[in-house]
């Protein structure tokens, strides 16, 4: 597994963009793509339309109450994407 992590103190510096850009290439050439959006904002998961399912908890949870990240993947409209 590869890990990819787009860093930028300055704000609006396009992150969000090439993350989004970058799962969705990676994703097309047959890999399987998880994007973790840490955004409190959630612009990531906006871009995609990926929203949690009535009763899934968000990635605050994982983090604070220790639930298992894979119950809280959510799909895209790309097969290798989530
Ligand atoms: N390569 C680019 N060329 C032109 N505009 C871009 C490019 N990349 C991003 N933008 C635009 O710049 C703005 C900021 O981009 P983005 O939201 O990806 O930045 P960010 O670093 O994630 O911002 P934030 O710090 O708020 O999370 C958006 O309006 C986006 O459409
Ligand atoms: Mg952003």
């Amino acid at each position: 597994m590869n890990s990819i992590a787009l860093f930028s103190i300055k704000g609006g510096t396009g992150k969000t963009t090439l993350s989004s850009s970058l799962g969705w290439i990676f994703a097309e050439q047959a890999h399987r793509v998880l994007m973790i959006d840490m955004d409190a904002q959630g612009h990531l998961t906006q871009l995609f339309k990926g929203k949690p399912t009535k009763g899934q908890t968000k990635l605050y949870y994982s983090l604070v109450h220790e639930q298992p990240l894979a119950e809280m993947i959510v799909p895209t409209s790309h097969p290798n994407l989530f």
